[in-house]
């Protein structure tokens, strides 16, 4: 955990609550957590679902390693404590994003298990919804993909510390969700995701109404 540096600081609250928000948006916030190898499928996952929540009238948000990277985190590099340091700042990020009532859709290759746990604990203590989703894919499969032709450098040690070939990868041993990239379409995991919602009551994709909307009798809206 990181340390507390300022002293004679306090929550500050609002008149509008949480489920005020929620409501209003009509689905809760929830933090989706996609870790894998870089090329394993994480950002492309998070595209397609950000893009059938769209289609639902779903609002969601990704929050991408590289994105984060040219931004908020553009001060950290690639080392186990700057690691640390990115995955932290998201964590909180999407926690705030998840208390405001966005699905957010957070890719980073978060590759230490504990740094994970820390995110999911954040969240926990704040009483979100965080879902690890494993984004698996044999390193010889993204290794072929090489999207953005980083492994081939890394090989030619061009690039140090890169994460499968000479920095670790922790897989998850608890995720709520795995996909096996090598193995499924992309349709089948977005479907597996959009399920977990619904299942979790994240979203209600039909007959969906506000509880000011029944009372006004107005038509049930989406
Ligand atoms: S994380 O390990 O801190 O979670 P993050 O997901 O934010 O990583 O960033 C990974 C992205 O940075 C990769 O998809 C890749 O494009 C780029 N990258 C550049 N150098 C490295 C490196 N040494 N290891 C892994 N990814 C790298």
């Amino acid at each position: 955990m990181a340390k507390q540096i300022a002293t004679n600081v306090t929550w500050q609250s609002g008149e509008i609550s949480r489920e005020d928000r929620y409501q209003i948006l009509r689905q809760k916030g929830i933090t989706i957590w996609f870790t894998g190898l870089s090329g394993s499928g994480k950002s492309t996952i998070a595209v397609a679902v950000e893009k059938a929540l769209f289609a639902m009238g779903k609002l969601s948000y990704r929050l991408d390693g590289d994105n984060v990277r040219l931004g908020i985190n553009k001060n950290l590099g690639f080392s186990e404590a700057d690691r640390k340091e990115n995955i932290r700042r998201i964590g909180e990020i999407a926690k705030l994003f998840g208390d405001a009532g966005v699905i957010s859709l957070s890719s980073f290759i978060s590759p230490y298990k504990s740094d994970r746990d820390e995110v999911r604990a954040l969240h926990e203590a704040a009483n979100l919804q965080f879902v690890e989703v494993y984004v698996d894919c044999a390193l010889s499969v993204a290794e072929e993909r090489d999207p953005k032709g980083l492994y081939k450098k890394a090989r030619a040690g061009e690039i140090k510390n890169f994460t499968g070939i000479d920095d670790p990868y922790e897989a998850p041993v608890k995720a709520e969700i795995h996909l096996r990239t090598d193995e499924m379409s992309l349709e089948e995991e977005v479907a597996i995701i959009i399920d977990y919602l619904v299942a979790n009551e994240v979203i209600r994709p039909e007959n969906y109404s506000r509880a000011s909307d029944k009372a006004a009798g107005s038509a049930t809206a989406n």
